[in-house]
């Protein structure tokens, strides 16, 4: 799945969630409605067990699915991880890497970021790169340092060509499953600081065709008017995504504020 930024793009984050059963429910209720969200670009990325089961109830739509994580070796002896290529496999276009739950609780760091962007993009896989701030760290006013860093440190290596097939995502850590969203404006100046840390580093065609989700508490109340912002191409979502009704409604939103921008 290739992406055009005239198109929003949705990912929904099951994370730790869903069963077999609830996970095929799901994902049948947002085949169903692709057709009528032609508009926008939708991914899922349900949890590694349950990504055989998403793949079958998404054939024949234009629903893409994706990995939560990945270890960068293609195989061997790593109990517990999935490699790129296992994923590929799984039917997977996208992956999520450098989630903020990841660098916090799995140790996740900019280096280990950068390998399994290297390892994604090797397998055919767009990597859904991750980067956000803490409370502490917006409250420090330190929110673009943190950011730059993020970014050099993930990206460091990668030549023009891979960048440009990686999409970013910013995910202000205070603003993920707390209800308090960040707002279009504190959201597009991030992104926009983003847009421009990638034109110093690969020139301005590269940085005005790159894809930059938001993520951090999107519903369908709050996403029109993040989807009017010119630097805010998409959304990943958690918590509203879990449930069939509230992720189609966004998607809606999402098509809806973006006419609204052009
Ligand atoms: P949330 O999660 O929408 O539940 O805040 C977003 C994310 O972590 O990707």
């Amino acid at each position: 799945m290739t992406h055009d930024r005239s198109r929003p793009l949705l990912a929904g984050n099951w994370k730790m969630h869903q069963t077999l059963a609830e996970a095929r429910a799901l994902a049948s209720a947002v085949a169903a409605a692709s057709r009528e969200l032609a508009g926008a670009d939708i991914i899922l990325a349900p949890p590694f067990t349950a990504l055989a089961e998403v793949r079958r109830a998404l054939a024949g739509s234009p629903v893409g699915l994706a990995g939560q994580n990945l270890f960068w070796e293609e195989k061997g002896a790593f109990t517990g991880e999935v490699s790129a290529p296992l994923l590929k496999d799984a039917g997977c276009s996208h992956v999520i890497i450098g989630h903020s739950e990841r660098r916090q609780h799995f140790g996740e760091t900019d280096a280990s970021v950068r390998k399994k962007i290297k390892s994604a993009l090797q397998a055919g896989l767009v990597p859904i790169v991750c980067v956000g701030e803490s409370l502490g760290e917006r409250e420090a006013g330190r929110t673009m340092d943190v950011i730059a860093g993020q970014l050099e440190g993930g990206l460091d290596g990668l030549d023009a060509d891979e960048a440009g097939r990686i999409v970013l995502a910013y995910e202000p850590v205070w603003a993920i499953g707390t209800g308090r969203t960040a707002s279009p404006d504190q959201a597009e100046e991030v992104h926009g600081f983003i847009r421009g840390r990638l034109e110093e580093s690969y020139g301005g065609e590269l940085s005005s065709c790159a894809i930059i989700l938001y993520g951090g508490s999107v519903k369908a109340a709050n996403t029109c008017s993040l989807f009017k912002e010119k630097d805010i191409d998409g959304a990943l979502v958690g918590g509203a995504s879990l449930e069939p009704g509230s992720f189609i409604e966004i998607v809606r939103e999402a098509i809806k504020g973006r006419k609204e921008r052009q």
